[in-house]
């Protein structure tokens, strides 16, 4: 594993942009695993303004997120594929069908859960995927729990996750209960993992992820098995690692 420690959230932002740009400038046909959450929106802007300068071709990028809400279709302004079309596919020259949400609007999770299953056999490995690290060490939405699950499956959120997700709900919505994930081994065959974790709040996350025991419970900690994973975080996320 690389470990980068930046300064701050900028620090860490332009960092892991740098390292996704990379990605793109050696393969412009990369599959890019994306994440959401507020941790990578710092990048997804740093992206969207070297595309604009002229330094950056999403044209035949195809991308793949991890997770998207169940009972929220794509122009509800919570559901994942808005956020992804707000902050980063409506800024720059990706092909609208080159991107890939598992369908948050099916309701019955064996058809939706096979269908992203399929489609992500379909576009093949990611090249690199974007992880960001719930406050329980969770990743997607890969909850703690006796088994680490292997597909594209449907999770009940924690009630830790549902009360971190609400700052992305208007007042009066409730967070969705449950949420389609792609499973452990959807996120460990990736080529490459990069991670990515700022502010003293995810420093539990980040040390008992890459530090302590590889448990389902702290879902994340599977990283460790992965031969090529990256972590940008900045001095906050890492204050509680020795
Ligand atoms: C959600 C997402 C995760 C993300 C996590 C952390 O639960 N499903 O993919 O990593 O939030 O979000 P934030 O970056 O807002 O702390």
């Amino acid at each position: 594993m690389r470990i980068y420690i930046t300064k701050d959230y900028n620090e860490m932002s332009r960092k892991a942009a740098n390292i996704i740009s990379a990605q793109i400038i050696l393969k412009p046909d990369s599959v890019l695993g994306l994440a959401t959450g507020s941790t990578p929106l710092g990048i997804y802007k740093q992206l969207s303004e070297w595309y604009m300068k002229g330094d950056l071709d999403f044209s035949e990028v195809i991308t793949v997120n991890l997770d998207e809400y169940r009972g929220l279709a794509p122009d509800c302004e919570e559901s994942y594929a808005y956020y992804m079309k707000q902050n980063l596919f409506d800024k720059v020259n990706i092909k609208p069908e080159n991107t890939h949400l598992p369908d948050g609007r099916i309701m019955n999770p064996e058809e939706a859960c096979r269908l992203y299953n399929e489609l992500l056999i379909k576009t093949g490995i990611q090249d690199l995927q974007l992880l960001g690290l719930g406050r329980n060490g969770h990743i997607g939405f890969n909850e703690p729990s006796d088994i680490f699950a292997k597909d594209v499956h449907c999770v009940e959120l924690s009630q830790s996750t549902v009360d971190a997700n609400k700052k992305f709900f208007a007042s009066g919505k409730s967070v969705p209960s449950h949420a389609y994930t792609m499973g452990i081994r959807s996120i460990l065959r990736a080529k490459r993992i990069l991670v990515i974790a700022s502010g003293e709040d995810k420093a539990d996350a980040v040390n008992k992820v890459f530090f302590g025991e590889v448990t389902p419970y702290v879902p994340g900690s599977i990283l460790q098995l992965h031969d090529d994973v990256i972590l940008v975080c900045d001095e906050g996320a890492f204050s509680k690692c020795k």
